[in-house]
């Protein structure tokens, strides 16, 4: 009997980027749900961006568009990004949906209806410039504990404590900039803390639904039996927030971490609708169905606690078992951005283009734990060059073309293929293991423990498991030697069979490495000239005869400078953006006219006019943010014209350190280098150096410009030293 499942990811916040740390989650799910659906189950996988909050709707309002129109454009960023990487969602979705506003409705009333929501009023601060409460991300002060200034509402990075936003010390609003005033507001509260939820969740906890590390965690937030640990769950908002609004309560918003889950049902009710699926037999009380997320570590709060018991007590189905990952690093250390490893799913697609090399990466390290795991980039280019094109491309290209030219590309009968398939004579564990079998024997035996391991999720195993079948299929033709029996007419027969065994390997490999590389596996069964390939047809072989196409290059080496300059580039993107092009700033003019912008009467004019003349205003930063620049007077010793270069002028720069410093400076068009000689001007003097066709960059001299030409370099008052701080 085929296997019901319905799988999700986390559904990613619409206010940024995918990066590779969000495709180790959707990567793994897809692995996992390739594999069900080759195996016969039958497998849905949905996902949805997570549209709403406050900081989606502050970054609108800051791009001058509404929400919508932002989640809009995020949304098709995301969806491309999924389909690159070859992530293939049944359904993606939107939280923003009315099958999400439904179903948030209907799990609310229900669980108002059960007696589980508490109206409380809180104590909360409050932006009176912005009028809006402010949540804890967006109030800062010094730490209560070590004093260190400009800290987050809710921890202290300098020191690691975690505290209330009230404690912080000379607090301000990191929206406005004033100083935030308590104020009182009425919350709803999902009552977590009842009885009937906690017996609930010790219960679920037993039950096998979480890994033995996720389980730990949820004894530790229950506590032992008879301790009440948990409190009850503030699920709204006040106005203006961008959600969707409490029924019966005006003025008063889902959460958005209410709403964010219940987003895996409202996309899989979008896709229950153009299918013709039964949602209820998903999602019903008793279902037999399989239902299993997939989530980071970091998430693992909310869909142990909150969801279960929600769903739990709105009348649903529990999940069957939530699948927990760590997080991504990246040369062993956290993704960063100075170090250009916070790495876009979008400039990876621009410099290495095939993105089967890292979901082939990610399936040889997930082992289904919660452990982290590392990109290492040095080790990740031998990786992919050595096992994937060493091991397994090669063996095609090694035994195709004999066949093609020799066979007229047919393959040989399975008499033959049995004559020139034994292990004898070959070397490894494997040939120890199965020391009667023939080669196309020892492959397809393999086929259960390998599935094994992709439904447990550990993809590590499972590629190594491949690694070491690949080990044995390159030994056989290292001690075959078809180009060698080429040169001999008599072995024309042998030739045959071996490339023939060697094309059948291939394909039963092809089979245990589909779910990792969809892509280049469509390519196998084209150039094999066979339909797709499914789980079981490992245990066939080609038929006696068949004819296989000619073959075409199926995948190249990774080349090690794809990787420098996505680094470089990811380096690069923290760099100021260029001033946009006319045509942007008119597109974005015509966005600040739609957008509903709340202005005080009178003034409605006056932020359109501005907008005309100068740039918008980039995203608000912090002292601490700005403090990051290191800006310097700077003498100009020397500026000279570079050859070959149409923008760039060469200055020598003096800001008091012992070596002068060179910068290339795209201020050509504008300046006549003896001019410049002499003068002072500002330099940022902790940039990335950058290497460039004319040398190396050490820096960056500051020039003002607009709509209009001409550019303006920046000079101190007089009296100003080289080596001066500007702050
Ligand atoms: N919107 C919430 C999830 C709501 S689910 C009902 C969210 N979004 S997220 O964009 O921040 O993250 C989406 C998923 O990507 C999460 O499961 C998160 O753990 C995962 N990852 C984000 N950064 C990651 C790494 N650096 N490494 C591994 N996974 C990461 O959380
Ligand atoms: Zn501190």
């Amino acid at each position: 009997m085929p296997r019901k499942i319905l799988v999700t990811s986390a559904l990613p916040y619409a206010n940024g980027s995918i990066h590779l740390g969000h495709l180790v989650e959707y990567i793994q799910t897809d692995i996992w749900v390739r594999f069900q659906k080759m195996s016969g189950n039958t497998c849905h996988y949905v996902c949805a961006d997570d549209t709403h909050g406050t900081p989606i709707m502050l970054r609108a309002e800051k791009e001058g568009i509404t929400p919508e129109q932002l989640i809009a454009k995020v949304w098709l960023e995301h969806y491309d990004d999924f389909r690159a990487f070859h992530v293939a969602f049944d359904n993606y979705g939107s939280t923003n949906s009315g099958e999400t506003k439904e179903f948030a409705e209907g799990i609310y009333r229900t669980l108002k209806a059960e007696n589980l929501i508490d109206v409380r009023s809180i104590e909360q601060y409050y932006d009176p410039l912005k009028k809006m409460f402010l949540p804890d991300r967006f109030i800062k002060g010094e730490c209560p504990k070590c004093g260190a200034k400009d800290q987050y509402g809710d921890n202290c990075e300098s020191c690691g404590a975690a505290y209330a936003p009230t404690e912080l010390k000379n607090p301000y609003s990191a929206v406005s900039g004033a100083p935030p005033e308590l104020r009182q507001s009425k919350h709803y509260f999902f009552k977590l803390s009842s009885p009937s939820c906690q017996q609930f969740l010790r219960e679920w906890t037993r039950s096998g639904s979480l890994q033995a590390e996720a389980s730990n965690k949820m004894q530790e937030w229950l506590g032992a039996e008879g301790d009440n640990k948990l409190t009850d769950w503030d699920i709204s908002r006040d106005a203006p927030y961008f959600g969707f609004e409490i029924p019966d309560a005006p003025g008063k918003y889902f959460y958005v971490w209410l709403d964010a889950p219940v987003g895996y049902m409202g996309s899989f009710k979008q896709l229950c609708k153009t299918k013709g699926i039964s949602f209820d037999d998903f999602w019903r009380q008793g279902s037999d169905a399989e239902l299993y997320h997939f989530i980071g570590k970091d998430i693992l709060y909310f869909h142990a606690l909150f969801w279960p018991a929600m769903l739990q007590h709105a009348g649903f189905r529990t999940p069957t078992k939530l699948f927990a990952h760590g997080f991504l690093t990246v040369n062993g250390e956290k993704m960063s951005k100075s170090r250009g490893t916070f790495i876009t799913a979008r400039s990876y697609v621009d410099h290495v283009q095939n993105t089967e090399y890292l979901r082939y990466y990610y399936a040889a390290k997930l082992n289904g734990s919660m452990e982290d795991l590392d990109l290492n980039l040095d080790d990740f280019v031998a990786r992919v060059n050595s096992d994937l094109i060493g091991k397994y491309i090669n063996i095609a290209s090694r035994s195709a073309g004999f066949i093609s030219k020799r066979f007229d590309g047919k393959l040989a009968d399975h008499a033959l293929l049995a004559k020139c398939a034994s292990t004898s004579g070959l070397a490894g564990k494997l040939v120890e293991d199965f020391p009667k079998k023939n080669l196309l024997e020892v492959l397809q035996d393999s086929a259960e423990q390998i599935a094994e391991m992709y439904e447990a999720r550990d993809y590590s195993r499972a590629t190594r498991t491949v690694g070491s079948l690949l080990d044995l299929i390159n030994a056989y033709i290292d001690a075959t030697k078809p180009w060698e029996l080429a040169k001999d007419p008599s072995n024309v027969e042998w030739l045959q069979g071996v490339c023939s065994v060697a094309l059948q390997a291939f394909r039963i490999i092809t089979i245990y490495l589909k779910p990792v590389l969809p892509h280049l596996a469509k390519d196998v069964e084209s150039f094999l000239n066979v339909g797709e390939l499914n789980w079981q047809d490992a245990h066939e072989l080609l038929p006696s005869g068949h004819g296989i196409n000619a073959y075409q290059h199926l995948m190249s080496r990774l080349d090690p400078k794809c990787i420098e300059a996505m680094v470089e580039a990811n380096k690069q993107s923290l760099q100021p953006t260029p001033p946009p092009t006319s045509q942007q700033r008119h597109a974005e003019h015509q966005q600040h006219a739609a957008a509903p912008i709340v202005t005080e009467p009178g003034d409605a004019t006056l932020p359109l006019k501005n907008v005309t003349m100068i740039a918008p205003i980039a995203e608000t930063i912090s002292i601490e943010d700005f403090s990051k620049i290191d800006l310097r007077v700077a003498h100009i010793i020397n500026a000279e014209h570079v050859e070959g270069a149409e923008k760039l002028l060469k200055l020598t720069l003096d800001i008091g350190e012992p070596q002068p410093r060179t910068v290339f400076a795209g201020i050509k068009s504008a300046y006549d280098p003896e001019k410049l000689k002499g003068r002072m001007t500002v330099m940022v003097a902790n940039l990335a150096p950058r290497k460039m066709k004319f040398g190396l960059s050490e820096g960056m001299v500051l020039a003002a410009s607009g709509e209009t030409p001409g550019l303006f370099v920046l000079s101190p008052d007089s009296g100003a030293q080289p080596g001066m701080r500007i702050k």
